[in-house]
């Protein structure tokens, strides 16, 4: 549906349509046991700690919380080995997409994404009224080479979601560097690194090194490893100048204070995240285990989801909702064979297997 009211640019944008909420199947079909294995939650909860910090928050609701988000900031750049200055924190690391295309982005001007992966670059873009060049993946990964040549003297930012979303595959540090090379300083690349504590490789870049010499924003998350989707807490790491840009364009408070506390205290939970990291690694091998048994293929990930060809992903999504089970699929990415699965604790990882035997 179009209206003359609208901006032209909203036209081409598919509303995002996130993971179906436990509760909303519960009431459809009337289930008493659900399990969401869709969003890529951390399927063990927030830490304890943060838990305790929300609490702690809770009898100052009546205040703003610190704009400047100064302690996590600190604590942030402290671990990062960056000046705080290099820091801003925002409601989810999607806000700083969002800032990033407000502050940078000039309508028609040209953003190169690629294609598939996470989504809300090209909603964002579309927004911001910025033309989007999309390049296809080359056997589920990121094509840089391609991705380079795509770069035209109208490009102002490329995305690279490293680890990548859905596909769970990353780019190594010899494929970034060869694309950064010889890269106009005015073109900003945005490393997309919600997934970052899961990753194994040793080829997985150190992208802090690029900060001095290139136009780079990083972007990592509370809301995976660290549990804290809730909530809404990501945060990005660039020059202090490209900073100081992105907090032009943000609400004053846009990290609420119970975010703002828990984030700070899960970054004291190594323990937690230590089970978290331990919890994906097992349920990866058991997943993997059981979907090679099944005969289904599957892409090989760093995160804390799988890819797995299905055939034909709907239909699947579709009885596995009838058993109680959610799962992603994968139809607004256009991968009709695929449902992508959150790895869970390892009674739900059990619990999707014997459903699918089932179903299989
Ligand atoms: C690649 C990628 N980037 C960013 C996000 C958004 O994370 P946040 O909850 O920090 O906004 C997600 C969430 O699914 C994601 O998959």
């Amino acid at each position: 549906m179009t209206i003359a009211l609208a901006r032209k640019s909203l036209d081409l944008i598919t509303p995002y349509k996130p993971g179906k909420p436990i509760e909303e199947l519960k009431r459809e079909l009337g289930l008493k046991e659900v399990i969401k294995l869709a969003s890529n939650e951390n399927a063990l909860g927030p830490s304890p700690k943060a838990l305790k910090a929300i609490q702690k928050t809770l009898r100052d609701l009546n205040r703003y919380p610190d704009s400047d988000a100064h302690l996590l900031k600190k604590k942030l750049a402290s671990r990062l080995g960056v000046k705080e200055s290099m820091v801003i924190a925002g409601n989810g690391s999607d806000e700083i997409i969002l800032l990033a295309l407000r502050a940078f982005v000039e309508g028609g001007e040209e953003v190169v994404v690629a294609n598939p992966t996470f989504l809300i670059y090209e909603i964002a873009s579309r927004v911001a009224g910025a033309k989007v060049i999309e390049v296809p993946l080359k056997n589920f990964r990121y094509d840089l080479p391609r991705m380079r040549e795509a770069v035209s003297a109208r490009t102002k930012m490329v995305f690279i979601a490293n680890p990548d979303n859905p596909t769970g595959t990353y780019v190594t540090r010899g494929e970034v560097e060869a694309f950064l090379k010889d890269l106009p300083k005015e073109v900003i690349v945005f490393f997309d690194e919600a997934y970052f504590e899961f990753v194994q490789e040793k080829e997985y870049p150190d992208t802090r090194k690029y900060l001095s010499k290139h136009s780079v924003i990083i972007t990592r998350s509370f809301s995976k490893a660290y549990g804290l989707a809730g909530v809404r807490i990501g945060y990005g790491i660039s020059n202090p100048e490209i900073i100081d840009y992105l907090n032009r364009v943000r609400e004053p408070f846009n990290v609420n204070s119970l975010a703002q506390a828990a984030a700070l205290a899960a970054l004291e939970d190594r323990t937690h995240l230590e089970r978290t990291r331990r919890l994906v690694r097992e349920g990866k091998n058991y997943l993997y285990r059981h979907f090679d048994e099944l005969g289904l293929r599957y892409i090989p990930s760093q995160t804390n989801f799988i890819l797995v060809n299905v055939g034909d992903g709907k239909p699947l999504y579709e009885k596995l909702l009838k058993f109680g089970v959610i799962v992603r699929d994968m139809g607004a990415w256009k991968l009709d064979a695929f449902i992508r699965v959150t790895i869970g604790k390892s009674d739900e990882n059990k619990r999707l297997i014997r459903v699918l035997k089932k179903i299989l």
